[in-house]
């Protein structure tokens, strides 16, 4: 989703801004701009497509500057085209980049016309600028016009904003969209993402909604919402030492994949003592809460909630918790009902949704017990505004499908309903069961890993055909869906997943020779059910590829079946993804596809 680098400095920003838009492309955009402040004129340079257009037109054009904004952008209000990439500007005066919408932009914008303005793109952004132009045209300086624009604003928003006038500070705001000052050496600068400016300082300061900030090569202010000057924290983090490099994979998605073993292990760290899990792994006070819990609500999106709708199963079996789980962008639009001693669970890998922001938001002025977060990054928003959080540690996730932040997320959410079993003081023997199996599950991910030459022989069959059917019961039924999810957005292939019971009431019809069917066959209670429904698959001339337990009984001639490595029936779910992100990945691979940012998506959805 869209990204913000700004900087001002003692020495050229060109480079380092455009090596800032390269660090966000993990991110997913279209286009790619920067603006330069260059005293008696402002270069302004846009590119449909890669970061890499823009640094070749940098090379060619060579701007000097100390001052500039850059941006990557992913298209809301108007196509992926150069004339809606960022900066925009007003009478090339006044020069923006804009995270986020504006959600009373046409009228706006209206008035703005009315004035004279005249706009050259079909964005909500540029208005920004001629916003910012028009109050600077009455005299105000542009830390007035920024508060004066902000009246006006509705919306989520994070600017930068330089103008012609001024070439020694620029100004930024920030309103439900993530935007941080980092303080370098020879320069301070302010990003949308840490991960644009840790090879620059590993000192942060995080805005928060309302601020307002005016930034110099040597100094900076912060002002919030009621225009007070205020001194926010400085956060140490030493980015550049996570690792953000490919290696010797191919792309970041295949690297993620294999680091599961250790990702998880860092999950579990710190978390499980002897055979139980250890008290307040949540946040001091987090246990005593947990055990006033009578009732769960979880929110999330896209795979995190794939990761939720395992754990509403895990919080009925073992904590005996009720739970309600809904898409964080439909929960506050159905009237929700809060019963007493609710508790709010949000899963998040980047911690910036908009979405699970929005959710995390609103179930705050209602009456629940507290929030408690699933989050991968510890600077993030919902992790600051969550009442308890736990990092699933799994190190920064560059490829936009999730892996292993889900499979860490599942990690983590068995961690939360051990801990609500505890605080209830149920199923003892059960608990240590499970963190018994937690302690075994890297070297069974690396068993589940090794299968790779398996998948590959299954690859070039899937990649050749245009959709494919998912099957799983009961919590195996949420990674059928995470499967599909996978093998979509990355192949681009279409791909549904089904309840196997389901099969017979309709989807059925879409069997024969060209829809391949991926089916989780773990052994369970209803294992023998579930061969029935694939039994209907086989019967009706359907090409099955079953990963299954090696008890469960099942001749396939038409397709494949692959034996998985065995571990306690509440992990399997972790177990049984590993092979169809590694399908999905191979099957990208054959077709060719941008793996680590697919097209149309964004790894950060910043925007509802
Ligand atoms: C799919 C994927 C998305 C995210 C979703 C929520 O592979 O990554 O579906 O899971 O956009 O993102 P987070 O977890 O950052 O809230």
């Amino acid at each position: 989703m869209c990204g913000i680098i700004a900087a001002a400095s003692t020495r050229n920003v060109g480079k380092l801004l455009v090596q800032g838009l390269h660090k966000m492309e993990y991110r997913g955009y279209d286009s790619a701009g920067i603006a330069l402040h260059q005293e008696n004129s402002i270069a302004h340079l846009r590119a449909l497509g890669k970061v890499q257009l823009l640094e070749d037109m940098m090379i060619s054009e060579k701007p000097k500057s100390k001052l500039g904004i850059a941006h990557t952008r992913w298209a809301t209000h108007g196509e992926p085209s150069e004339v809606n990439a960022h900066p925009h500007k007003s009478k090339d005066k006044v020069y923006i980049v804009h995270n986020g919408i504006i959600e009373n932009y046409i009228e706006l914008k209206e008035a703005l016309v009315k004035d004279g303005y005249e706009f050259s793109s079909q964005t909500d952004s540029e208005l920004i600028a001629h916003l910012l132009d028009s109050f600077l045209e009455k005299g105000n300086s542009m830390i007035d016009a920024m508060y004066l624009a902000k009246e006006k604003l509705e919306g989520a928003y994070a600017i930068a904003a330089i103008d012609i006038d001024n070439n020694n500070s620029l100004v930024v705001a920030r309103n439900k969209s993530p935007l941080l000052l980092g303080i370098g050496t020879d320069e301070i600068l302010a990003a949308s993402d840490p991960l644009a400016i840790g090879q620059l300082t590993n000192e942060f300061v995080f805005l928060e909604d309302g601020d307002v900030a005016e930034i110099s090569a040597e100094s900076y202010k912060i002002f919030d919402e009621n225009k007070k000057e205020v001194e926010r924290e400085i956060t140490n983090i030493d980015i550049s030492s996570q690792a953000t490099s490919k290696g010797d994979y191919k792309h970041f998605m295949e690297k993620e994949i294999y680091e599961q073993p250790e990702a998880i292990l860092n999950t579990l760290d710190g978390r499980v003592g002897g055979d139980d899990i250890l008290d307040n792994i949540f946040g001091l006070g987090s246990s005593e809460l947990f055990a006033k819990a009578k009732r769960i609500q979880i929110v999330a999106c896209g795979t995190s909630l794939h990761a939720g709708r395992v754990a509403a199963n895990w919080l009925s079996s073992i904590a005996e918790l009720p739970c309600q789980i809904d898409y964080a962008s439909e929960y506050r639009y159905r009237n929700p009902h809060v019963d007493e001693n609710s508790l709010l669970i949000t899963i998040s890998q980047s911690g910036e949704t908009a979405d699970t922001l929005a959710a995390l938001r609103y179930a705050k002025e209602k009456d629940y017990l507290g929030s408690v977060s699933i989050c991968n990054v510890p600077t993030s928003s919902l992790a600051r505004e969550s009442d308890f959080v736990l990092f699933t540690n799994a190190g920064p996730e560059i490829g936009v499908a999730s892996t292993k932040a889900f499979t860490t997320q599942l990690a983590g959410l068995m961690l939360l309903v051990l801990s609500l079993a505890k605080s209830r003081n149920l199923n003892p023997k059960l608990r240590t069961r499970i963190i018994t199996a937690l302690r075994t599950l890297p070297e069974v991910i690396n068993e589940t890993l090794a299968l790779k030459e398996k998948i590959l022989d299954l690859a070039p069959a899937i990649a050749s055909k245009d959709n494919a059917l998912f099957l799983g019961r009961g919590i195996f039924y949420p990674i059928a869906k995470e499967g599909a999810l996978k093998l979509k957005e990355i192949s681009y292939i279409h791909a549904e997943a089904y309840p196997a019971g389901e099969l017979k009431h309709g989807p059925l019809a879409l069997i024969d020779e060209d829809m391949p069917v991926i089916a989780l066959a773990p052994e369970s209670e209803i294992a023998e059910k579930l061969v029935s429904n694939l039994e209907e698959v086989k019967a009706r001339g359907g090409t099955l590829y079953v990963f299954a337990d090696p008890s469960v009984k099942m001749d396939v001639k038409n397709g494949a079946f692959i034996s998985m490595p065995k571990c306690d029936f509440f992990l399997t779910p972790i177990i049984y993804t590993i092979p169809l992100q590694i399908l999905s990945y191979e099957v990208a691979l054959l077709r060719g596809t941008d793996i680590d940012q697919p097209r149309n998506l964004a790894k950060s959805v910043t925007v509802e």
